[in-house]
């Protein structure tokens, strides 16, 4: 993020201070609960969201070096994310070519990927090397029988995979895709920060409901009173919409320290968490010391249930056991937050929702992020009724 918008955020976020204010959205609005309850609704985000526009799979730091690689399947698609022998970042169906078993398991490093069931074995590229007792499939063209590749882009230290071949064929634009935010994850420098560790999360509630719930400050003084509200002014937020994605900068109490300081000597970061929502599925945000992203994908044809990933950035690598505790310590805090606090809260408004008690949610002026993302979501599936302000 350049020097300038700094700035201008700090400037804001001590006016909302004194002034007791945040920013607000242009009305209150209402979104019908079926946005978390109905079926179809769900099939048609899957068939959409996660099927056709690039889906943060992760950082680049995961895949180093060459024959690094990944498997994902979370959004219904098996998906191996490999790096080639040149360098590059390519990502396949995790599909074998002659009867479909997966190719790959979890993550490491080799130099080939060996099909467990016959022992087909492909390169790094996706391309058939080798095929056990080859006399039996006479005429078989190798060179059509390599792994099916989907679109990848790697930029800016992340990785984009989109689970389906669309018309732009292999190519995904993440430039054009990140729009205005591109600039600013430049400036992460997000090549340089090392995976610490990544946890798998499920719980009972539609996915939406997880990322809502980073999508105000409204509820830090009640829900985490005992937690993390002592470090945050509650109920202050500054929101910037960015096309499909969104900003939101919540200012921590530290930035009074800043308030005698030339503006020149501001610093952002290290005293306000700034959380992002890349459209669709993930909540990235960067904290103080580290980054952190939560990733979250529906259980198909469940609006109830919903799977996360929740990824941990750090900035050295951590290579000593003080540095492994003092992450495992910070992982532990986050999660137990989230978990213990958040993630209950939700899973009640789940079976609220369900439970035929009223027809919409209500979003107040003072959480203007949460009503833009389910503005956005709502449209980009068609949904007839997005949140509004009729009620
Ligand atoms: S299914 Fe992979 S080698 Fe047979
Ligand atoms: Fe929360």
């Amino acid at each position: 993020m350049n020097r300038d918008e700094q700035v201008a955020l700090m400037r804001q976020a001590f006016a909302h201070i004194d002034a007791g204010t945040t920013d607000l959205a242009d009305a209150v609005s209402f979104n019908p609960v079926s946005a978390y309850t109905c079926p179809q609704r769900l099939a048609r985000e899957s068939a959409l969201l996660f099927r056709k526009y690039p889906l943060l799979l992760g950082l680049s730091n995961q895949i180093p070096q060459p024959g690094d690689h990944f498997t994902d399947d979370l959004s219904g698609v098996p998906i191996l994310v490999a790096r080639g022998k040149d360098g590059r970042a390519r990502a396949f169906h995790n599909v074998c070519r002659h009867r479909g078993a997966r190719v790959a398991e979890g993550c490491g490093r080799q130099k080939n990927f060996v099909c467990p069931y016959h022992g087909w074995t492909y390169g790094l590229e996706g391309e058939l090397r080798g095929i056990p007792d080859q006399r039996n499939f006479p005429g078989l063209d190798k060179a059509a029988y390599g792994l099916a590749p989907l679109p990848l882009a790697e930029r800016h230290g992340m990785l984009w995979v989109q689970p389906s071949v669309g018309p732009e064929g292999l190519e995904i634009d993440a430039q054009r895709f990140l729009g205005e935010l591109d600039a600013e994850f430049a400036s992460f420098g997000l090549a340089g920060y090392h995976h610490y560790e990544t946890r798998e999360i499920r719980r009972q509630l539609n996915w939406k409901l997880v990322i809502d719930t980073f999508l105000e400050s409204y509820h830090f003084s009640v829900l985490h009173r005992d937690s993390v509200a002592p470090l945050f002014h509650p109920n202050l937020c500054l929101f910037k919409p960015f096309g499909l994605h969104l900003r939101e900068v919540l200012p921590r109490r530290s930035l009074e320290s800043q308030r005698g300081l030339p503006e020149s000597e501001w610093d952002l970061i290290p005293h306000h968490t700034i959380v992002y929502v890349l459209f669709p599925n993930t909540v990235f945000v960067m904290q103080v010391d580290h980054v952190e992203t939560w990733r979250v994908y529906p259980t198909p044809g469940k609006v109830d249930e919903c799977t996360m990933y929740l990824d941990f950035h750090v900035p050295n690598p951590v290579d000593s056991d003080s540095a492994r505790r003092h992450w495992q310590r910070n992982m532990d805090l986050t999660i137990r937050t989230v978990c213990e606090e958040d993630f209950p809260a939700s899973e009640g408004m789940q079976r609220g929702f369900a439970s035929g008690a009223q027809t919409h949610a209500t979003y107040g002026r003072n959480e203007p992020a949460l009503a833009y993302f389910q503005r956005t979501v709502a449209q980009a599936v068609g949904e007839t009724t997005p949140p509004g302000d009729a009620a």
